[in-house]
């Protein structure tokens, strides 16, 4: 059977463009963007280096504009000192990206001053993202309850975080917040087949107890994100494997398996992956835009065979159900019979609003 669906939308991507190409570019990202059935990636801002002002900002814009085969929208980083120039590009980013704990790259903010002062200053219109692992959910939803402005929580992945979640909501605060697939589907019982470094990934894999506290909130759960995080083979079998897994491409048959399980509806797929990041992240509507998915359709998860260049994915030899034959994106046939068929420069950022 196949099913006409929005194309899909992942909040969450690292595309690596400019500063660590090799990992990905904006053309092979979005490639695996549209092979797996995105047509609006939106990219953090950990890059080499950091962006955090007008020059990083332009050059990834200039990068982006130049090779997305896909609509975009760049998150800008939230820095130790940047915090009234971070507000004066709000309006041409998706977001502001802040990461409260340590993860890939040095864009880590430690002080509670500039975690004030980003809540404090950032326009209300525009969202915060915040990589928040454990007790710094709490100081971030605290924070932004202060100031009195909303707050996305990343990948959230464990149990007593899911919970938090829900009872801020459950008072009214304005929080929302993602999961990945990877976090839904694996346990740290599965780094024995995925191997040590490949298994390396921020926040780290969790218990079962943890997969099932996530599965049960997922009523909760605004957005599903990838965090294609994407990094070498090599890089991830050295002896300092740097910390992601790349997701873009397997994403939507992970959703599928969720539906065919019972855990949740399409429709609520739908709302995860399209309705809800549209409405959090503003998202202008793309005309005549869809994919086509052959539900039924099996495959085997192989990184060799994948357009991201990371040439790995942790669910390599799994089965897997559900793939996109045909992505529209503005009326052109963009994607189909596994050939991307966009030229690079396709892709339109997603800011500034009109
Ligand atoms: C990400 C990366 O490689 O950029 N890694 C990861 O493990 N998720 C950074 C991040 O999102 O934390
Ligand atoms: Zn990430």
């Amino acid at each position: 059977m196949i099913l006409k669906l929005p194309g899909l939308i992942d909040p969450h991507v690292h595309l690596r463009d400019p500063g660590a190409t090799h990992k990905e570019d904006w053309h092979s990202g979005t490639c695996a963007a549209l092979a797996g059935g995105f047509t609006v990636v939106m990219d953090m801002p950990n890059n080499t280096p950091p962006l955090t002002d007008a020059q990083t900002l332009a050059a990834k814009q200039r990068a982006a504009s130049e090779r997305a085969v896909c609509d975009y929208g760049i998150h800008f980083g939230a820095g130790a000192d940047n915090a009234q120039i971070a507000a004066s590009f709000a309006a041409q980013c998706s977001g502001l990206k802040m990461y409260l704990d340590q993860t890939f790259g040095p864009l880590k903010l430690d002080g509670l001053d500039s975690l004030i002062s980003h809540m404090q200053t950032f326009p209300r219109e525009v969202p915060i993202l915040c990589h928040a692992e454990g007790r710094t959910i709490a100081a971030a939803l605290f924070v932004a309850q202060i100031y009195d402005r909303p707050v996305h929580i990343c990948h959230v992945s464990r149990k007593e975080e899911i919970e938090l979640i829900r009872a801020a909501k459950e008072k009214g605060l304005r929080v929302t917040c993602e999961v990945t697939p990877h976090h839904l589907l694996l346990t740290l019982d599965d780094c024995e087949t995925i191997g040590a470094g490949k298994c390396e990934v921020r926040p780290m894999l969790a218990t079962r107890a943890d997969v099932d506290a996530l599965r049960a909130n997922l009523d909760i759960v605004d957005c599903f994100a990838t965090d294609h995080a994407p990094h070498t083979l090599f890089e991830k079998e050295s002896a300092n494997p740097p910390p992601g897994y790349p997701g873009l491409e397997t994403a939507l048959a992970l959703y599928l398996e969720l539906v065919r399980e019972g855990i949740i509806t399409l429709d609520d797929l739908i709302a995860r992956c399209y309705e809800n990041p549209r409405k959090i992240f503003k998202v202008p509507p793309q005309a005549e835009t869809w994919i086509e998915v052959d539900v039924d359709a099996e495959w085997t998860a192989r990184g060799a065979n994948m357009y991201t260049r990371a040439k790995w994915t942790p669910f390599e030899g799994r089965t897997m159900r559900g793939q996109v034959t045909r992505v529209v994106l503005r009326g052109e046939t963009v994607f189909e019979n596994d050939c991307v068929i966009a030229k690079s420069g396709t892709g339109r950022d997603i800011r500034p609003l009109n």
